[in-house]
């Protein structure tokens, strides 16, 4: 539909980056982008009209972004028609705009185009060899200075590489290393640094990228305390087990990941350290003081398990214990305990005793004559204490409890 749109209006259109590397792949991907030799904003009203939805348009940038009425997204940009203005007798020649816009990319991979003109659709565009670097998998960039533009990039290869199982190739590798001794990281953004360590996160396993990150020297780059010690590594391996094993049992009920990465990777250090990592990445001073306050939690938590002794402790403990706490606390002490009876009760409290509810409230506590005061929540805690143990059943043995 796209490329019979551009026809009409006469121009050209192609599907690029990510969505067409993936087809080569054979991996789904349902984000789609599209550049226009043409007018990318007029393309994109153009296009919900027909395929219904609504845009949202950077005039500055002349790009929009369609929201479909299925829930797809199709992201439309404009390559500029650019002149270069050869000395002499040459002639001014149009240099391909597709050719320009793909040029300023990140890597051979990501540089390709797909032709959605009737006639033309179909036909890859590949200028600069990246069918052959996708066949030798290999992630390469299109020019010496691409880590210099931006840094980011460097994180975004190490994610691509252990994504897809390919390597960084040898010229770029060296360009790796040479942006570091530069200290090309120093001049970056937190924020920017920041977001792409959160899509470093949202990888399925983003143990192996940040492995590797430690490697090629990149966390420390990023800030010296963050290093991969023995003890760091072990418990971001059981978290991305545990968060993998919450993300496919409750599917509707998220955990925030990258808050669990980051507590594994600054594990051990002081809460002035801890602060200063959360200063050179940006974070607001509440996300830095919800990380403290969670690290805490998760601090206190531990102690007070530790006395732990299964089949004697009484799992109203653990409830109480873990309810004060975030989801992501909860994940944090699941990953880090070394008990496997700890772990089991954790996990029996996030499929079951969570969601424990009784079924006396303070108006029946009133109706039976008991006299208002802070007695209610102690009685309405040991009602509960016995629901989670199993101890008591029914709406009359719990209000029976409550007169004990
Ligand atoms: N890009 C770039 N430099 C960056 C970020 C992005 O050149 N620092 C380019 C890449 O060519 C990429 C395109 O912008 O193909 C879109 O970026 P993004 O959506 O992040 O990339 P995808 O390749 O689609 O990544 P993912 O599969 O993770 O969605």
């Amino acid at each position: 539909e796209a490329g019979n749109l551009a026809q009409e209006l006469g121009w050209d259109a192609y599907a690029v980056g990510g969505f067409v590397r993936d087809i080569l792949l054979g991996r789904p991907n349902l984000d789609i982008d599209l550049v226009v030799e043409g007018d990318g904003i007029a393309f994109a009203s153009a296009l919900v009209e027909r395929l219904g939805g609504r845009i949202k348009a950077h005039k500055k940038f002349k790009t929009a972004v369609c929201i479909l009425d299925d829930g797809r997204r199709v992201d439309v940009a404009t390559a500029r028609l650019e002149y270069y203005q050869y000395p002499a007798a040459l002639p001014t020649v149009e240099l391909s705009s597709i050719k320009m816009d793909l040029y300023r990319r990140d890597f051979t991979m990501n540089a390709l185009a797909l032709r959605l003109n009737p006639g033309k659709f179909g036909q890859l565009v590949d200028f600069f060899g990246a069918e052959r670097d996708i066949k030798n998998k290999q992630i390469r960039v299109l020019h010496s200075l691409s880590f210099v533009e931006d840094p980011t990039r460097i994180l975004r290869a190490v994610r691509f590489e252990q994504r897809f199982g390919f390597r960084i190739g040898g010229q770029t590798m060296r360009l790796v290393k040479n942006a570091l001794q530069l200290n090309l990281f120093e001049k970056l953004s937190g924020s920017r640094i920041t977001h792409e360590l959160r899509l470093v996160m949202d990888e399925e396993n983003p143990l192996n990228v940040v492995e590797r990150m430690n490697d090629l020297g990149l966390l420390k780059a990023i800030h010296p305390l963050l290093k991969l010690t023995h003890e760091r590594v072990r418990v971001l391996q059981e978290l991305e087990k545990v968060f993998n094993w919450y993300k496919l049992l409750y599917l509707d009920d998220q955990a925030d990941c990258w808050k669990l990465y980051f507590l594994g990777l600054t594990m051990g250090t002081k809460r002035e350290e801890l602060s200063k990592v959360a200063d050179r990445l940006n974070f607001s001073r509440r996300e830095e003081r919800e990380l403290l306050a969670l690290r805490d939690q998760i601090g206190d938590a531990l102690m007070r398990l530790m006395g732990w002794q299964e089949g004697k402790t009484p799992l109203s403990r653990l409830y109480s214990i873990l309810t004060p706490i975030p989801l992501e606390g909860v994940l944090f002490l699941m990953a880090r305990s070394r008990k496997e009876s700890i772990r089991r009760n954790i996990s029996q409290y996030l499929a079951r005793l969570r969601y424990v509810s009784i079924d006396v409230s303070g108006d029946d506590l009133i109706e039976m004559g008991i006299p208002e005061g802070p007695v209610f929540t102690l009685i309405l805690d040991k009602i509960l204490a016995a629901r989670v143990d199993g101890n008591v059943g029914s709406r009359e043995e719990q209000l029976a409890m409550a007169l004990r």
